[in-house]
């Protein structure tokens, strides 16, 4: 079956790309195309499914840039939705950020795309794509950390998001929480992860965040698994002799 794959170099697509080997077909860049434009990059592919990870997906340049965020993360997937393809489209679990609640948080939406809202990533860097820094390299490179202690987020492993994607493509259309689960706040995981490879990081507790804590029931009772938090970084750690 020929996939799609849109942010082919990015840090998620990349993987993506390397899990689905044959089956996947890079997209161009979408920076600069219309409706018409994403309908020819479609045809063209002859593809059967498109996993979306292409994105403006810092937060800080979206804010910035809200004209550019709104294509990027909002015209484009409606575009790509449009073709009739399925797809799978990456979103973040930054979408909770505004929810009033504490969490865990659930999904209520039913749209016929797959939504699998990630949590923040991470992993070494891969050779030939742009290492824009994550939770582990942040870790392994700063020698002054901040992270909330009042913050629940989990962080996962790229490399399970990449191998759990074939079975998420089979799901049935619908809005998913997407990666490992945690009971740990942030404060926490860094300070398990400090101790573990005995970083010589200083940490600081940021004071409240407001939480990004997801429940992935939705997934875990459909038969998608992701180690817990602590258990996707003890195989990272595993995975690179760290
Ligand atoms: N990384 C994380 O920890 C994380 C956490 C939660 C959710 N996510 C979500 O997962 C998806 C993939 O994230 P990622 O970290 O792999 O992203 P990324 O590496 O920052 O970007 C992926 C690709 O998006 C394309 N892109 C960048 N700006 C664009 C724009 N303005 N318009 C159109 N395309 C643009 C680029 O491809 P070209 O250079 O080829 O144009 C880039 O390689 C995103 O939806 C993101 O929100 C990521």
């Amino acid at each position: 079956m020929k996939i799609l794959v849109t942010g082919a170099r990015g840090f998620v697509g990349a993987r993506i790309m390397e899990e689905l080997g044959q089956d996947a077909v890079p997209a161009p860049s979408l920076r600069a195309v219309d409706e018409e434009g994403i309908r020819r990059i479609v045809d063209a592919a002859q593809a059967e499914l498109i996993i979306h990870t292409a994105a403006m997906s810092d937060i800080s340049t979206c804010e910035k840039d809200p004209d550019g965020s709104y294509y990027a993360n909002v015209e484009i997937p409606i575009w790509l939705a449009r073709t009739g393809i399925k797809c799978v489209m990456f979103s973040t679990d930054q979408v909770y950020s505004g929810c009033a609640g504490e969490g865990p948080y659930t999904v209520d939406i039913q749209p016929e795309t797959i939504l699998l809202r990630a949590t923040w990533m991470y992993d070494m860097p891969k050779y030939g794509v742009m290492n824009r820094g994550n939770f582990l390299i942040n870790m392994l490179r700063q020698s002054e950390i901040s992270f909330s202690f009042a913050q629940h987020r989990a962080v996962t492993y790229v490399r399970e998001v990449a191998g759990l994607i074939r079975q998420a493509a089979l799901l049935p259309g619908g809005a998913y929480n997407y990666g490992s689960e945690n009971d740990l706040t942030m404060f926490e995981t860094a300070e398990w992860l400090r101790q573990t490879l005995s970083l010589p990081i200083k940490m600081q507790d940021t004071g409240p965040r407001h939480n990004l804590w997801m429940d992935c029931s939705k997934i875990r009772n459909r038969g998608i698994h992701f180690s817990d938090t602590v258990e996707g970084l003890q195989k990272c750690i595993r995975d690179y002799s760290l």
